[in-house]
């Protein structure tokens, strides 16, 4: 396995990405990893991320420099290289000309690390300090016309260092750089695969949870639903999922999670139908927070009295993903995000989480997902938000706006899917702002509502553009929820990107 450690650059899960990419295991550790934690991982190698303070600034980023005495090969990028330049006595200053965007590499020297590399090659920057010079031992291995020493290596050390970027796609050499640090320098060989990891990961389960008792929160989202079968796979009958139908999901969808994960996988599972119970305490209630407030805490309440009803339970399973832990910073904070997930379960519960999924990313779910037979409904299923249609209704939400709202959504749904782009868009969904209009059907005045539909794509949902869908699609979806639906008489498509506005409607 490779260790990314992290000093906080842009770029930084990208790196881990393209490892991964490799077929080579990755985990990302704060940079702050104490040297004892980094030799217990037995790591084969360990990358430096890009970060965005100088090595000079106080505070800067750093790490134990005792790392470069453990023979483990080191490769250094844009931060990373200045700052194995500075620790090991090489000089670090500002450059007089940031260097920003696509730049010619002049490479100077073809070592192990550029063997495949042509005399000049394209690469990505964007630094403004610079290693002036290098450390003693150290070889410029490439430089461009405002950076002198655009990469350097001590070969005999197996450290090695770029000022570019090698993980981003404007380098185009990027990834065969990256391949050959890990496959010629570090010895690593590819072989990290969804089975390996499925074998790994039920072994690990088994061994943490003995013969005690498992509980899941199973939304039916692919995150938890691999989660829920994975455990299942290792646990068995030990492990209990409990779903929450709280009124606000899309049509069927309750029927399909229940009947999937109790005919197909066989998990003990209890569904709870809780719409009354939901919309009775959503009842006049018209601030979106407040909605969000009451759906979080209502959920908790069903969730915790299904739990006492089962008894002991040790182990609490989530679908928390590589980027939450990331995004959350430390392993502690990850932990502390994972209870709200859930809802803030109470102390005196105790459980300890089992988070299966923590090192992979989406895309890699869904390949594990696949890889364990769920069917494509639960793996390619779109996000969808834990206060569901709650936070799509503008206004109160009632037992009529949800209907309505349902019916619409799956026609759009189903036009997009019939468009073949369901698994292109990020997210696709129809909204039910708290308006109505006047309209003219069949040479009678209306008075109804208008759905508004909102499709985006998105790489992280931080930010988000609108989907250019097809006219024809627009009009189809259009004409089909005027005239099933009989409550609404106008259709409106959403054409702003995130931001400023955000996915959702609220
Ligand atoms: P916004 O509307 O903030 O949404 O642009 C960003 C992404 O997050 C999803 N979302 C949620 N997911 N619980 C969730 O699990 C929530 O409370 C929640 N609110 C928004 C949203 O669908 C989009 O993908």
């Amino acid at each position: 396995m490779i260790i990314v450690l992290d000093f906080g650059g842009q770029y930084s899960h990208l790196i881990a990405r393209r490892i991964r990419d490799l077929k080579v295991f990755c985990e990302m550790l704060p940079f702050s990893t104490p040297l004892e934690d980094i030799i217990a991982k037995g790591a084969k190698g360990i990358v430096f991320s890009g970060g965005p303070s100088s090595v000079y600034s106080e505070g800067a980023p750093s790490c134990d420099p005792g790392i470069y005495k453990l023979g483990i090969p080191i490769l250094g990028i844009c931060y990373g290289m200045q700052l194995m330049g500075r620790q090991l006595g090489g000089v670090v200053s500002p450059a007089a000309h940031r260097e920003y965007g696509k730049t010619e590499l002049t490479v100077l020297e073809r070592d192990k690390l550029f063997i495949n590399l042509e005399p000049t090659e394209q690469c990505w920057m964007s630094h403004g300090d610079m290693v002036e010079s290098p450390p003693p031992g150290f070889t410029v291995t490439a430089t461009t016309s405002k950076a002198p020493v655009a990469a350097m290596a001590r070969a005999e050390q197996s450290l090695y260092a770029v000022q570019f970027h090698p993980e981003v796609v404007h380098t185009p050499k990027g990834q065969d750089i990256l391949q050959r640090f890990l496959f010629d320098i570090c010895g690593c060989h590819g072989l990290w695969t969804m089975t390996s990891f499925l074998e790994q990961a039920v072994d690990e389960i088994r061994r943490q949870v003995g013969d005690k008792k498992v509980l899941c929160g199973l939304s039916g989202g692919v995150d938890s639903s691999v989660a829920a079968v994975l455990v299942h796979q290792a646990v068995g009958d030990r492990l209990t999922c409990v779903f929450v139908d709280h009124g606000l999901l899309r049509k069927g969808e309750a029927e399909q999670v229940l009947k999937v994960f109790r005919d197909k996988f066989k998990i003990n599972l209890i569904g709870v139908e809780a719409h009354e119970r939901f919309l009775s305490k959503l009842s006049g209630v018209t601030d979106p927070e407040r909605k969000r407030k009451i759906i979080g805490e209502e959920f908790i309440r069903v969730f915790e009295e299904e739990a006492d009803k089962l008894g002991q339970i040790d182990f609490l399973v989530q679908g928390t993903l590589y980027p939450d832990v990331v995004e959350s910073g430390t392993a502690t904070a990850a932990v502390i995000k994972s209870h709200h997930n859930v809802g803030g379960l109470p102390e005196d519960m105790r459980l300890k989480l089992i988070e299966p999924l923590c090192w992979l990313f989406k895309d890699e779910v869904r390949a594990l997902g696949e890889e364990m037979g769920l069917p494509d409904e639960v793996v390619w299923r779109q996000p969808f938000p834990g206060p569901g249609l709650g936070v799509r209704i503008t206004g109160e939400v009632n037992a009529e706006k949800v209907a309505i709202l349902q019916e619409a959504d799956a026609i759009f749904e189903e036009e997009i899917r019939k468009a073949g782009l369901y698994r292109k868009i990020w997210q696709s969904f129809a909204v039910l702002p708290d308006m109505r209009s006047v309209g003219v059907m069949g040479d009678e005045r209306t008075y109804a509502y208008t759905v508004a539909l909102r499709a985006v794509n998105s790489q992280d949902a931080m930010t988000a553009d609108w989907v250019r869908l097809p006219y024809e699609v627009l009009e189809s979806v259009s004409s089909r929820i005027v005239s099933e639906i009989r409550a609404v008489n106008r259709v409106v498509y959403d054409i702003t990107s995130k931001p400023p506005a955000t996915i959702e409607w609220e």
